[in-house]
């Protein structure tokens, strides 16, 4: 490790991130850390950007990333994002010496077995606690102050885009109008994938799972729903379930099994999970022998998860490191045993609820409750069924039949719904 009066720290990617790290190192003026290079593609153009404005005249800014990969910096902080040119460039940074600190969650879901094992081949650190839920300290805290305990489940919302719209949509607006107010609040991409079809949540899930669990899991191997077909409909029932409707990730560690998924679920009022609205993250996680620990706060967002990176760039140049137990390949299911809320919209006719309840009855599927609110035209009419608690796997098998019922507008939507049991 360089001597702490002297590390030198370059910024790669000067973005939304990037710019808000060089002024928090700039506001705060650490001892011993000096910021010395900034790399971005088309480096003149942000020199000259409102983002620039402020920055000490001393700063080297550059396109040519080997400037910074292997000449005299000391650490790294990525904040360009994506797999690819990023996991060569931080391979060739460790191999040369940098410390790496990165907020890039793609990367660390699919690679951090391997940079990890890299890292300690070159007695480097690389930290990535801004990666999951950005401002809200939540992989520092497992890895620091959990680590004790034998944590067995974790649910939480770790996507501030998901969390924003599906609370609006909660006051009565419906997907397409919060989608595109998130665009212009800059919240959603133009392409939202990967956002609301559950692929960002699930990524932090995976990370969250290794630091928490000490599993080592693929994020592919997860399964995730999709928000877009949750309507404004959903939360009037959901109210009257006393729920309302969030995208949650949730894992659940059974011998060498973990149970995971991510989707839109009914989540109770009483729970905590349900009190976090706008771009805010939440994250219960139980453990063994110290139950319940909640963190919340802002999941994304330039300063938050600027202090995130700044925090992991002083605990690197102050020596500390975290505590690293050994991961183990864990294997991954979709299954959990929950109540289940499905809304169908029918063309409705005689017999269609005892079809319905036909079909759960076959698969072993028993109906907790039915609700249908007045005022819906008969030829498009929402209702809803609950289940009692089955497997995910079986109320799928129903819904599977059900979807090809003549009567039946659109394929059914099926929610797991948490409850108190399940830390919703
Ligand atoms: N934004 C958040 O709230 C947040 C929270 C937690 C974690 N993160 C993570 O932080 C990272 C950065 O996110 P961000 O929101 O700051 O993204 P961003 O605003 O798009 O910034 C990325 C920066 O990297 C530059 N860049 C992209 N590809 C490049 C390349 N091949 N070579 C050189 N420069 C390149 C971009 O330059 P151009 O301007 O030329 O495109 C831009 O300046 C991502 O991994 C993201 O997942 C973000």
């Amino acid at each position: 490790m360089a001597n702490i009066s002297e590390i030198r720290v370059a910024i790669l990617g000067f973005g939304t991130v990037g710019s808000a790290v060089a002024h928090v190192l700039q506001a705060q003026r650490f001892p011993g850390i000096r910021l010395t290079h900034i790399y971005n593609r088309g480096v003149a153009r942000k020199r000259l950007s409102d983002r620039a404005a402020g920055l000490s005249a001393d700063l080297v800014w550059t396109e040519n990333v080997d400037e910074v990969l292997q000449g005299d910096v000391d650490l790294i902080v990525e904040t360009i994002g994506g797999l690819d040119p990023m996991e060569e460039w931080l391979q060739l940074a460790l191999r040369s010496g940098k410390h790496v600190v990165t907020a890039n969650k793609q990367l660390i879901a699919y690679r951090a077995a391997h940079l990890l094992q890299l890292a300690r081949e070159h007695n480097r650190a690389l930290v990535y606690n801004a990666a999951v839920a950005g401002g809200v300290p939540v992989i520092p805290a497992t890895l620091h102050g959990l680590q004790g305990d034998r944590i067995t489940r974790l649910s939480g919302i770790l996507n501030g885009t998901c969390n924003f719209m599906l609370s609006h949509m909660e006051q009565g607006a419906e997907y397409a109008d919060v989608l595109m107010q998130a665009q212009v609040a800059g919240y959603a991409e133009a392409d939202p994938t990967a956002d609301v079809d559950g692929f960002d949540a699930r990524a932090k899930l995976c990370i969250l799972a290794r630091a928490a669990m000490q599993v080592g899991i693929n994020p592919d191997d997860v399964p995730a729903q999709s928000i877009r077909t949750v309507a404004a409909v959903d939360f009037q029932y959901a109210r009257e379930l006393g729920c309302t409707v969030r995208q949650i990730a949730r894992a659940e560690l059974q011998g060498d099994t973990l149970h995971a998924r991510v989707g839109p679920m009914l989540v109770p009022k009483s729970s905590p999970i349900a009190w976090s609205h706008g771009t805010e993250n939440m994250v219960v996680t139980t453990g063994d022998f110290g139950g319940d620990v909640v963190f919340s706060g802002h999941g994304a967002g330039g300063n938050p998860t600027a202090v995130a990176i700044v925090s992991d760039l002083l605990a690197v140049a102050h020596g500390s490191s975290s505590v690293a137990l050994p991961v183990r390949d864990c294997a991954v299911t979709g299954e959990f045993q929950a109540p289940h809320y499905l809304r169908f919209l029918v063309r409705d006719k005689p017999g269609i609820v005892s079809a319905i309840s036909g079909a759960l009855t076959a698969v072993g599927a028993n109906i907790d409750s039915i609700l249908q609110r007045p005022g819906y035209p008969k030829d498009a009419l929402p209702f809803v069924v609950t289940t009692e608690p089955c497997l995910t796997s079986t109320v799928a098998a129903a819904v599977e039949q059900i979807a090809k019922m003549p009567t039946m507008l659109e394929p059914p939507l099926c929610l797991q719904m948490l409850t108190d049991d399940t830390r919703g």
